[in-house]
């Protein structure tokens, strides 16, 4: 009897564990320590507001819901308080508190717990806040927390497109049900537009930059309408990619010219029709004369008349125009590193003021590991905005484990030198620097259709780590990680600690067998999975392997300072001096900046040669480590969870290692160096590594 009994209790347990993701870190899973608890109960038994706007409703709703999850136990809910022990939530426009308007104060006063904001999706903050206290262990009786955010719009790319399909999303269709709309909410909208409320993002724009004209269609409007419907009350404004082209495809004209006064009107009216399904529209995201996509200089026009003429339609609402800075020509000579600079300084000074141009972190494209775009700090009349990519078309797709805050944070630390030592990235982009009205941080979304939203279980926490920053880049990527592992797999310290650090350590280590030492762009042609650095031939000279890392028999890398690009002029003097000779740059941008001969003596004692196979071998050998250590927490976590990272974990050691022999063995041709004792060279040839990338392509 009491085998059976144990049985079965077994059983529950494993039923109550067993975890498909979907609730992403808001899972509000019973606390198991009864002290904590009843203590967090005590300072929790009612919620008090007097206000039946949408977010605040749904603010109380959050709470009811979290409490009752974490505590067991569901608030009462009052419109005023009239004993103690509970939460006030309290909306007060023009207070003299020092938080930005979407911003909240959280304190403890007279035996209540108090969030107040000027506005109700500040209160709507608050109350993550508080509620990411209680699900990570905080203490909350004594607060004291003003919060605001550090960017204004801090929003989501969506590359989803009008068929399901999700340009770069790596889990399931599209999450936006196209053909169901606008009849059918599919409930998951509900639920992530309460994920971005908690983490404050604010902004999402739901279809692909590579546009479709559909999406400007009366039929599809209908569709946005219903969803911005849904995000509203969790304070999240809906944008819309366009095409440059849609006056013509759409509007029937002859011509798309932002300087047509037909073309013209036809924008003022079709911003005028938007706003007559949603009142609050966020704006337009264009994506322009990139990669084939039409845009102003179809007509021999900048991107400023493309983009000011978008402004001047959105003039009588608070929408604005994002224009994005990812330009380059197919110019076998020059360096794509340049393009996107060269093509925007001369019209820096030129935007609407209610124009942001958005750049990618980096100047190439969202390579594991870039230095910071060089407009960042260069353009001082013209807003820039940040575009990192949540979504890892680069960094393992869904199979690899890589944590990207570190990266994230690389970048917004970078310093720029603009205005003299500190004028990191972060301060350009905040608009603190010189005083813009309008910021923007935007990352392009890892959501699909898939049960737990994101692919791969870690993939979760890049969007958390991202709305994170977005509120407050000077966050450590230790906290954010922390945070999220104990919301999201388990609030055992040992684990915590464990899991904490195979995230900080994760992103070092896939670049270490994928990219070591600043080389960049070599992976499959297309598909951008797996590595093929013998990649020659594609359609233009800049997608290729080769153009990137410039392999030859004395060395690699490419050669920036002067001699043949002069890439690195485009930095400030200071950030040049840390760069620009090869024996003082950091060894993590090295090849970036210089090509160095393969014998050339590095910081660390070894050769060129010898580092970077040292690099590739240890990358691969801490996948081993990565695995012990999920090893390790097993018995902390959910075993759907945890059965789906250890699978995913041995792809990506097989993958280290397809990455590790694919490039010490083709960049060995060129070297004609053996592999360093006492690593053991690769057991297979450089031809059966190529096969296995064509057999990828056959997919
Ligand atoms: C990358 C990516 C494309 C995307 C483009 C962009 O090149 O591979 O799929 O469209 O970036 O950012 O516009």
């Amino acid at each position: 009897m009491i085998k059976y009994l144990f049985l079965f209790l077994i059983l529950v347990s494993t039923a109550v564990l067993a975890d498909d993701g979907s609730r992403l870190w808001l899972k509000y899973d019973l606390l198991s320590d009864g002290q904590q608890r009843e203590a967090y109960t005590k300072m929790t038994q009612f919620v008090a507001s007097n206000s039946s706007h949408p977010t605040v409703k749904v603010s109380i709703q959050e709470l009811e819901m979290g409490l009752k999850g974490l505590l067991g136990k569901t608030p009462l809910v009052v419109k005023t308080a009239t004993k103690t022990g509970g939460i006030i939530l309290t909306v007060v426009p023009n207070s003299p508190s020092t938080t930005a308007s979407d911003g909240f104060d959280l304190f403890t006063e007279k035996g209540n717990i108090v969030i107040s904001s000027q506005s109700e999706v500040g209160v709507l903050y608050g109350v993550f806040e508080l509620l990411r206290h209680i699900q990570t262990g905080k203490t909350i009786t004594k607060l004291s927390i003003s919060s605001s955010p550090k960017i204004k719009l801090r929003m989501l790319n969506h590359w989803d497109n009008a068929n399901g399909t999700v340009e770069r999303g790596y889990a399931g269709s599209s999450m936006w049900k196209w053909n169901e709309l606008p009849f059918r909410i599919d409930p998951r909208y509900i639920a992530y537009a309460r994920a971005n409320a908690s983490l404050g993002i604010n902004a999402t724009s739901i279809n692909n930059v590579n546009a479709s004209s559909r999406f400007l269609t009366d039929e599809y409007l209908e569709k946005i309408k219903a969803v911005a419907d849904v995000l509203r009350p969790y304070g999240i404004k809906v944008f819309i990619s366009v095409n440059f082209r849609s006056p013509r495809t759409l509007g029937g004209l002859k011509t798309s010219d932002p300087l047509d006064p037909e073309v013209r009107k036809w924008w003022n009216e079709k911003t005028k029709e938007i706003h007559r399904y949603i009142p609050d529209f966020g704006g337009y995201l264009v994506k322009a004369n990139s990669e084939g996509e039409p845009g102003p200089q179809d007509y021999g026009r900048t991107h400023a008349d493309g983009a000011n003429m978008l402004a001047e339609a959105m003039r009588p609402y608070s929408g604005i125009v994002i224009w994005r800075a990812f330009v380059y020509n197919a110019d076998p000579k020059g360096d794509r590193f340049k393009e996107g600079y060269a093509q925007f300084k001369p019209l820096d000074g030129m935007f609407d003021p209610k124009v942001i141009v958005q750049v990618k972190n980096g100047p190439i494209d969202f390579m594991p590991r870039e230095p910071f775009h060089p407009m960042f700090g260069a353009f001082p009349k013209t807003t820039l905005g940040m575009e990192f990519q949540i979504t890892q078309e680069y960094l393992g797709q869904s199979t690899h484990l890589t944590y990207l805050a570190p990266m994230f944070k690389e970048c917004l630390d970078s310093d720029t030198y603009a205005q003299g030592k500190g004028t990191t990235v972060a301060k350009i982009i905040d608009g603190s620097t010189e005083n813009h009205t309008l910021s923007l941080m935007a990352g392009v979304a890892n959501t699909g259709s898939d049960a737990n939203w994101c692919g791969h279980p870690f993939n979760q926490s890049n969007w958390y780590a991202f709305g994170r920053l977005a509120w407050d880049y000077t966050l450590s990527p230790e906290q954010i990680a922390e945070e999220w592992t104990r919301m999201t797999l388990t609030r055992k310290p040992q684990s915590v600690q464990k899991i904490t650090d195979m995230m900080l350590k994760s992103h070092p280590i896939y670049v270490s067998y994928t990219y070591p030492l600043g080389t960049s762009h070599m992976m499959g042609e297309g598909h951008h999975y797996g590595p093929e650095p013998w990649l020659t031939k594609a359609a233009r000279p800049d997608w290729t392997s080769i153009y990137y890392h410039r392999a030859d028999s004395i060395g690699l890398g490419f050669d920036r300072t002067g001699k043949v690009s002069n890439a690195l002029q485009l930095y400030s003097p200071e950030v040049q001096q840390l760069w620009g000779s090869h024996d003082k740059c950091p060894l993590d941008y090295l090849l970036w900046f210089h090509h160095v001969p393969w014998s050339h003596k590095l910081s660390t004692g070894r050769s060129l040669w010898d580092e970077l196979c040292h690099r590739y071998y240890d990358g691969v050998g801490q996948v081993g480590k990565l695995q012990t250590a999920w090893e390790s927490v097993k018995s902390d976590i959910d075993t759907e969870t945890f059965e789906n990272v250890k699978g995913r974990l041995k792809i990506q050691e097989r993958e280290a290692l397809w990455w590790r022999d694919a490039c010490v063995l083709y960049f060995g041709e060129f070297s004609k160096l053996l592999i360093p004792k006492p690593l053991v060279p690769p057991t297979r040839t450089l031809d059966e590594v190529k096969k296995l990338t064509e057999i990828y392509h056959l997919r």
